[in-house]
């Protein structure tokens, strides 16, 4: 069912010196910082030539990142994203086998502009995912 890898989301304290980092040290591709209000972060998205990554700061109080930056205060992987075909099919299956979805259970519109659900990390081996409509 879950297809490509689309990104791997990584939580920074720094959203300027994380970007700096990956366009100065490693030489990546990065592009600019786009707010996510409705998601409570800013993301950072770095094109390498298989998937992305997804860097992320806290946007708001309410942020939904915030606690997990007070844990790992330098940073560190979030969350995984797959692509879907079918999100709403994709929701379905997974809840009849148990899986925990996040929110309300209704897709919201992610950072490219298309369908995302997140999953419970306890039903996915400590790692929340994240899957998005291809
Ligand atoms: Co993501």
């Amino acid at each position: 069912m879950i297809g490509r890898l689309n990104h791997v989301a990584i939580a920074v304290p720094d959203l300027a010196a994380a970007a700096a980092q990956y366009r100065g040290t490693l030489g990546a591709i990065v592009g600019p910082p786009q707010e996510e209000p409705d998601h409570g972060v800013t993301v950072v998205f770095i094109t390498l030539p298989n998937t992305k990554i997804e860097l992320l700061q806290p946007l708001g109080d309410a942020s939904p990142l915030a606690g997990f930056l007070e844990r790992n205060p330098g940073g560190g992987i979030h969350h995984i994203c797959y692509e879907v075909e079918d999100i709403l099919a994709a929701r379905d299956h997974l809840k009849a086998a148990g899986a925990r979805v996040l929110g309300t259970g209704e897709p919201k519109i992610g950072a490219h502009g298309k369908p995302v659900l997140f999953l419970h990390p306890k039903d996915f081996n400590g790692c929340l995912v994240e899957l998005e409509q291809a």
